[in-house]
């Protein structure tokens, strides 16, 4: 669900925010202004920028990129970014990045529980823990998967990745994302999107927030083509949201963490960074509510392939062969007849990582818990446990709607591969075979 809009001129604490709610479509020119006449009109570089603020580019493709892949955008702030001291090394705590070689990769179907809440105060970047990811970010290909915990708010501390755009996925508690462009307010049902190097600070507002982060290391995130679909349907442009500009003008020393090439570093501003008053481009955060995804599937018989409930991908140079497809798995309607409803079995050229928001996902009645995760790997058998595949067998094939649920795929060209954390983490549930182990063979006559 999407969360108020925080519309309407005004400060919010230090912030102070442009007027008028989230700024509406996928990847539009943008424009947005806290202060009235910050933002330049007609150029983007004027010899003076309004007030003196500092005019930057933030470019998150080539320059040379072609038009339709290009996304960069003029940020006017009230020092350049470039104002602050070396960046220190700084605890890794439990993120980790590509090569992902801390332990061998095997073709085993596997699966966690949720993690226990955090112990003492943990905030956005203390409570990151990675499972899992390929690529490499040094080389622009691959993913990162995380998972996030916090139970207090950032303070005078912000973070920066300059690895890749984040694909956060709410699942326990609201998250506020004071980002240089505008503030994102996410709950679960939502997801976000920061852009590479966008610098923010995540808040907490139910005192705990929980979720899973699909780090891109590749191309942009955008929309499926739509193919026979037609000009409409699943994510409709309209349902993204990107925050109006907001600012806060603090003195006060504050922290910057970034990730880099797979490390955390930290440098110690005199101020805060998120201080960028107007701003233009279609390089920028955005949100979208879930709820808002026109699902669409079979009205007459077989489930169509999961590619049917695809959100955002991110192209690889192969058609069709995604860096990352995410994926998700809402409330829907069954209506398909003399079917198998659930997904079907499978074997995959492609690696898919799930994780579950709310509910109960169809192919698994039991072990898939909201805040857990599985993982099956490039050519792995899986498919609906034994109770599942029992219930659908013998399911009276009335239309019903699946409820209360949602779960979601980050699925990728190449093998996902766990850190030590996640098969060491006793949440790995050790007996995840067995699911699967209970079938009987097919009477032949
Ligand atoms: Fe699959």
């Amino acid at each position: 669900m999407t969360t108020d809009n925080q519309s309407g001129a005004g400060s919010r604490g230090e912030l102070k925010q442009a007027p008028g709610g989230y700024l509406s479509g996928f990847g539009n020119e943008f424009a947005t202004e806290a202060v009235p006449g910050a933002l330049p009109q007609g150029q983007n570089s004027p010899q003076r920028a309004p007030y003196g603020l500092y005019a930057e580019q933030l470019s998150g493709s080539a320059f040379t990129a072609p038009r339709r892949e290009n996304r960069r955008s003029w940020l006017y702030r009230i020092r350049p970014s470039a104002n602050h001291p070396a960046f220190e090394p700084h605890p890794q705590g439990l993120v980790r990045s590509g090569p992902f070689d801390e332990v061998p990769v095997s073709p085993n179907r596997l699966r966690w529980s949720p993690q226990p809440a955090p112990a003492g105060k943990v905030d956005f970047v203390e409570g990151l823990v990675t499972y899992a990811g390929n690529g490499d970010p040094a080389t622009g290909a691959g993913i990162s998967i995380h998972l996030y915990a916090a139970n207090t708010s950032m303070v005078d501390r912000v973070f920066q990745d300059a690895d890749g755009e984040l694909l956060l996925v709410p699942q326990a508690g609201r998250l506020r994302l004071v980002t240089e462009m505008g503030v994102l307010d996410l709950a679960p049902g939502d997801v976000g999107v920061v852009p590479r190097g966008v610098r923010f600070r995540a808040e907490v507002p139910d005192g705990k927030a929980a979720g899973y982060i699909c780090e891109n290391h590749g191309a942009f995130f955008r929309l499926p083509d739509l193919g026979p679909i037609g000009a409409n349907g699943l994510a409709n442009p309209r349902d993204f949201l990107t925050p109006v500009a907001a600012y806060e003008d603090v003195d006060r020393p504050t922290t910057v963490i970034q990730k880099f090439a797979g490390k955390l570093w930290a440098s110690r501003f005199d101020h805060s960074p998120l201080d960028v008053v107007a701003w233009h481009g279609n390089l920028a955060p955005y949100k979208y509510d879930l709820a808002r995804f026109n699902t669409i599937n079979t009205v007459s018989y077989d489930h169509p392939d999961p590619s049917i409930f695809t959100v955002l991908t991110s192209p690889s140079e192969i058609p069709g062969t995604a860096n990352c497809d995410f994926v998700i798995f809402p409330p829907r309607w069954m209506v398909a007849e003399h079917t198998f409803r659930p997904p079907w079995f499978h074997r995959n050229v492609m690696s898919e990582f799930m994780g579950l928001v709310q509910g109960v996902y169809d192919a698994k009645a039991g072990g898939f818990a909201p805040g857990g995760a599985s993982l099956h790997n490039c050519m792995s058998g899986h498919g609906p446990d034994q109770a599942s595949y029992e219930g659908a067998i013998n399911a009276d094939l009335k239309p019903h709607k699946i409820k209360d649920t949602l779960a979601f795929m980050f699925e990728s060209r190449w093998v996902i591969r766990p850190t030590r954390f996640a098969m060491e983490t006793p949440a790995l549930q050790s007996d995840y075979d067995h699911c699967w182990s209970g079938f009987q063979k097919a009477k032949l006559p």
